[in-house]
């Protein structure tokens, strides 16, 4: 169905026939843009910004790009095409038709699992709302407001839901999404990580390319539920999500190839030199990734759960691409083996019911899926004529969650002691005086086509547009 954005709220769900629901939405609606206003981009809501708004739902050609004030971006409600006959891909209910309406009896956890999602969509925002003073470019302003109004649509994805399907705890769970702020002690958000502010352009490209990449899985996994709704909302979130981690991957990509250009032209990798210089030396970009590797393999949730076994046998969230990447789409019996800590040795396998493994089997998923950009990084600084390589630590490094937990390993995943640990983390994690560079290289640069002096410029523009066009209009 096409998107209709003759309505207070554009969608295509024929909203306009559902009086109450629309009611209800648009009673949500002016508390969603007070949040906007109060905790979106900072300094910026006057500014013209060429956005990209959905005109359709289908892969192709699904977008029209325009200059528009963020607070008139026409956020609405979006699902997938619905696919005639479709029936549950996994679990107990495999066959059966998929749920147009919530089954009683999950009711609960599929309110759980949407609020969850939900909380991360607004709490990315709040983390970023100082980011847009210190813009490299006007480029890179536009592609940060771009992320920001689409994980507001994201938002306004589960509120949807919540409202249309999940009655009086629903409207009250959607009001919950714009109470808690990220970062605030009394009211936090849901998952620790997204509480902590992002406040330097080099953890916004390392939180679009690992963090927005964890969403990415848990929309595929969400994608396949057999509650049709949620199944449709996050198959059409994923085409928006794509761009959410290109920006990461060209972003930390640029970073690498203008660090490539100072290194050749002053023959050395030496960081003390190259910070002089003003880029950003490999090591220390070894070291971010160390970090927002690690923080974002506790987010998949405990190695073995039995939540997660719970939530496949009833068919509420199952494995990214299920259908084309898995034969047993049951999984009644089949066994997992799991890599668990051995009391001072490496790890040891423990064989646990594949079911209880379902956190572990996305994450293993997502990290073949990060590797796509280092293998492109690498071949930038071997193509540059640099023996280095960034590279991905071990699963096993600085958990929090799971066996793993407060297990000391090297980032190649070895056991050490915690005194070797605190010896060495200044090698593997960001240090105070990292993060002090990384915050001195920050300085606005809103000139369009100009670029800071440590990121290289894009090598093509948005939308066929120039580099050097007007992506934002500050006013
Ligand atoms: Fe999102
Ligand atoms: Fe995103």
């Amino acid at each position: 169905m096409a998107i209709d954005y003759q309505q207070k709220i554009p969608n295509n769900v024929d909203l306009g026939t559902d009086r109450r629901l629309q009611r209800a939405l648009e009673h949500w609606q002016p508390r969603f843009l007070e949040w906007w206003r109060d905790l979106g981009p900072e300094g910026f809501m006057a500014s013209d910004v060429y956005l990209r708004t959905a005109t359709s739902v289908d892969a192709k050609g699904w977008a029209e790009f325009g200059h528009v004030k963020m607070p008139d971006y026409r956020w609405g409600v979006f699902l997938a095409d619905r696919e005639p006959d479709r029936t549950i891909g996994f679990g107990d209910y495999y066959g059966k038709p998929a749920w147009q309406e919530v089954p009683g009896e999950f009711r609960a956890p599929l309110r759980n699992l949407i609020v969850t999602q939900g909380d991360t969509e607004p709490a990315s925002v709040e983390q970023q709302r100082l980011l847009g003073q210190t813009c490299p470019s006007l480029y890179d302003l536009r592609n940060l407001f771009q992320v920001n109004v689409e994980e507001g649509r994201h938002l306004w994805a589960m509120v949807y839901l919540l409202h249309a399907h999940f009655g009086r705890d629903g409207r009250e769970e959607a009001e919950e999404l714009l109470h808690r702020h990220s970062g605030d002690p009394d009211n936090p958000r849901i998952l620790g990580t997204f509480n902590e502010p992002i406040d330097d352009w080099l953890s916004f490209f390392m939180f679009t390319y690992f963090t927005d990449r964890d969403g990415k899985f848990q929309l595929k996994s969400l994608a396949e539920s057999g509650f049709d709704p949620l199944a449709r909302t996050c198959q059409f979130m994923l085409t928006e999500e794509a761009h959410h981690m290109f920006v990461g991957e060209t972003g930390i990509g640029r970073i690498i190839k203008r660090t490539n250009q100072m290194m050749a032209d002053l023959k050395t990798d030496d960081p003390e030199t190259l910070r002089k210089a003003g880029v950003i030396d490999l090591p220390l970009l070894q070291r971010y990734v160390n970090f927002w590797f690690s923080s974002c393999m506790d987010l998949f949730g405990s190695e073995s759960s039995s939540n997660a076994a719970t939530y496949f046998a009833n068919g509420l969230k199952g494995r990214p691409d299920e259908k084309l990447k898995f034969e047993d789409h049951v999984v009644a019996d089949a066994v997992y083996e799991l890599e668990v800590p051995n009391g001072v040795e490496g790890p040891t396998i423990q064989e646990i019911p594949m079911r209880n493994a379902m956190n572990d089997i996305v994450r293993r998923a997502y990290i073949d899926d990060c590797r796509i950009g280092l293998t492109r990084w690498n071949r930038s600084i071997k193509k540059a004529g640099f023996d280095v390589e960034i590279t991905l630590p071990s699963p096993h490094f600085r958990r929090s969650v799971g066996p793993w937990a407060g297990v000391h390993t090297d980032p190649a995943g070895n056991r050490v002691s915690a005194e070797t640990f605190a010896a060495k983390a200044s090698t593997w994690l960001p240090t105070e005086a990292d993060r002090a560079y990384v915050k001195s290289l920050m300085v606005a640069v809103t000139e369009p086509g100009k670029m800071a002096g440590w990121i290289a410029p894009p090598d093509r523009g948005i939308n066929s547009q120039a580099v050097n066009y007007d992506y934002v209009r500050i006013h």
